[in-house]
């Protein structure tokens, strides 16, 4: 059976580091970070994860706002808001949560905050360092949170083959960049794998780590698997389930109960990757707060 990569244990630890450098940060007289979200319309999903965001900035000591809008706002009232916030100095980081109403667009909205205050790294400039390695900018949060959790473990991932399922700007290229990259949780060799992908299974089984990030429930089963792999699972659709109290359950990518037969370390939904994806944002905001000091 696989070893569980517990991504709430392990971001409390990575909260409790986080709150001590706040109160360093406080205790020489400064304010603490500041990170707002903004949320437009009434998505259940983006509502439980903005509000999972702002609990964890008070946790830490950070000051989180979160600025609801409905999903009528145009999209250059929206704009208007966010110039707003990046002119102002006691804001550090600002998030727009996604997805947003069709008739917003959405690069524009994440193109107009300022690179600076951008902690969720979908800025040009900050994909662009980094796509370069640059370690100025900042890096979207769950590639970030998982290269964290990585390390955490001693997961080694020099000259191992990663393959990344899912290509999307938030975590499969990031996540496959990162991951390349010559760094300390870096220099894989990488397989960036997607929807076009011909016989992806011939390709998971080479994985030493598998990262999972489509948003199909199960997607990835255990005939994927080499024994032994490390299994990075991003998933997280609401599936109906009258079972349960809220009507519905989290689903990862992975059909779990059959991977952790075959894997070496596997991350669980919930409890994996996302509590560490909340890790990524504090981490880019206390940065950010950080590089003004
Ligand atoms: N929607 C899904 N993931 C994310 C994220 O990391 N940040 C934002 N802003 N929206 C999201």
């Amino acid at each position: 059976m696989a070893e569980i990569l517990d991504g709430k244990a392990v971001s409390d630890f990575f909260k409790q580091e986080i709150a001590k450098e706040v109160l360093a940060i406080t205790a020489a007289g400064n304010r603490a970070p500041h990170l707002v979200a903004i949320l437009v319309g009434n998505d259940g999903g983006s509502k439980t994860y903005v509000e999972a965001k702002k609990k964890a900035c008070k946790l830490v000591g950070f000051e989180g706002t979160v600025l609801y809008f409905p999903d009528t706002i145009s999209q250059d009232e929206l704009l208007a808001k966010v110039n707003e916030i990046n002119d102002d100095p006691n804001i550090d980081g600002l998030i727009v949560q996604l997805p947003l109403p069709k008739h917003i667009n959405e690069n524009a909205v994440t193109q107009t905050i300022v690179p600076e205050k951008d902690v969720d790294g979908f800025h040009d400039i900050n994909m662009g360092k980094l796509a370069k390695g640059d370690n100025s900018g900042y890096t979207s949060a769950t590639p970030l949170g998982i290269t964290m959790l990585l390390k955490y473990y001693g997961i080694e991932t020099a000259g191992k083959h990663a393959v990344v399922i899912g290509r999307s700007n938030i975590v499969g290229r990031p996540m496959s960049i990162l991951l390349s990259n010559s760094s300390e949780t870096g220099n894989a060799t990488v397989t960036l794998t997607h929807s076009r992908t011909q016989n992806l299974k011939d390709i998971t089984l080479q994985a030493d780590i598998i990262v999972a990030a489509i948003g199909q429930p199960n997607f990835v089963s255990a005939d994927m698997v080499k024994p032994g792999a490390i299994v990075i699972d991003v998933g997280i659709t609401r599936l109906d389930d009258s079972s349960k109290k809220a009507g519905w359950r989290l689903a990862g990518d992975v059909d779990f109960a059959a991977v952790e037969k075959i894997a070496g370390k596997i991350t669980p939904v919930p409890g994996g990757v996302g509590p560490m994806t909340v890790i990524g944002l504090l981490y880019n905001t206390l940065q950010a707060r950080k590089r003004q000091l």
